[in-house]
């Protein structure tokens, strides 16, 4: 954990062992430079604690350059919340509890959302001590609810501009896209490219999740073992990340590559491999921040629910800059966002978004 720790270039991580449950706390603070830290609180089993803190650390990044790629006036954060496998009811809200008053300790420096594993439901729980730093609480409780269906509409937004590039229309009418993981996100953008006339299939490992897309709605269910192999268009990654590497990228049968999953590359050179084989990658941090953005701008910024959605459409145009100058510079499309989003991050705080 020492050298995570020593070679990570954000400003500082916060470690809190919870006794009752054996729980690691990692809050990671990676750039406050746009705004005060706001990310996720991931909440899920690690086979180790630096595995936590490793992730934790890389999400951390992720949400800065999310920000800065939009010129959005926060800065990257995330908390991740390595549990035991077997944690009670009780236990886990209780946890959360303590977890909210280290959020509230830290007056400010870091604010919170759902992320894998955690609901608004558990906002509402992190909230009873940790308010205000509690965003996507119940909306009986006061907040804006899941952010999963805002993360979808910038990700559609993305494969727009993505189609747009590739096939020359923008258009999804029967375009196939294989999404990976019907969660939050992945749920709402089937929805999405179903109205939009899609070819949708889907992989999960939740077999709730499974019976209720294939056997309810009757969606081609594509079994884990089968994802990196299946002919389709997109290919749209709405789990955990680092899931394209060295090993699957040349087995992929799609032409473009846009899902919400965080860190989709399991390393940054992978973003060449997938060039290689001529394989639009949209960069996960540039299409999958409708969730953070939207929320953080209708509870913190006044925004109305239409000027939330009309903000994350930006995504497309986002998305096209990021494209524009790849091509032209010659680069992956990584590297172009992580171009733009490091002249943002030069130029300090934006104007863009005046304070409510
Ligand atoms: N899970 C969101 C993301 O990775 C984090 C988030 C959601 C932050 C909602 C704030 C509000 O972008």
């Amino acid at each position: 954990m020492e050298s995570l720790l020593k070679t990570w270039d954000g400003e500082c991580t916060i470690v809190s062992f919870d006794q009752p449950t054996g729980a690691w706390i990692f809050i990671a603070i990676h750039s406050t430079r746009l705004g005060p830290a706001t990310g996720g609180t991931r909440m899920r089993s690690y086979p180790d604690p630096q595995s936590a803190l490793r992730d934790a650390l890389k999400l951390a990044a992720g949400m800065t350059y999310k920000y800065a790629v939009h010129g959005f006036p926060r800065g990257g954060g995330k908390a991740v919340l390595a549990v035991p496998p077997d944690l009670t009811t009780q236990s886990r809200a209780d946890l959360l509890r303590r977890y909210g008053s280290l959020i509230q300790e830290l007056n400010g420096l870091y604010y919170t959302g759902p992320d894998v594993g955690t609901s608004p439901v558990d906002m509402d729980i992190i909230a009873e001590t940790g308010a205000p730093y509690v965003f996507c609480r119940t909306p009986a409780k006061g907040g804006a609810g899941d952010s999963g269906p805002a993360t979808a509409l910038g990700v559609f937004a993305g494969m727009q501009a993505a189609c747009e590039r590739v096939f020359g229309d923008a258009s999804l009418q029967g375009r196939h896209v294989l999404v990976q993981g019907a969660g939050s996100v992945g749920e709402s953008l089937i929805e999405r490219l179903l109205a939009a006339g899609a070819m949708v299939s889907f992989s999960d490992v939740d077999d709730v999740i499974v019976r209720r897309f294939r056997d309810e709605l009757g969606l081609p269910f594509v079994p884990q073992e089968a994802v990196y192999d299946t002919q389709c268009d997109i290919f749209a990654p709405c789990a955990l990340g680092g899931i394209l590497n060295q090993e699957n990228i040349p087995r992929l049968k799609c032409r473009v590559v846009v899902g919400a999953a965080n860190n989709q590359l399991g390393e940054p050179e992978d973003a060449e491999g997938l060039v290689a084989r001529g394989i639009l990658y949209a960069p996960d941090y540039v299409v999958n921040i409708g969730g953070a953005m939207a929320i953080t701008g209708m509870e913190a910024m006044g925004w109305s629910p239409a000027q939330a959605d009309k903000e994350v459409m930006g995504v497309r145009a986002s998305l096209k800059k990021v494209l524009e100058l790849a091509d032209a510079e010659g680069i992956t499309t990584e590297s172009a966002a992580r171009r733009i989003a490091e002249e943002r991050l030069s130029m300090g705080p934006l104007k863009k978004y005046p304070p409510h």
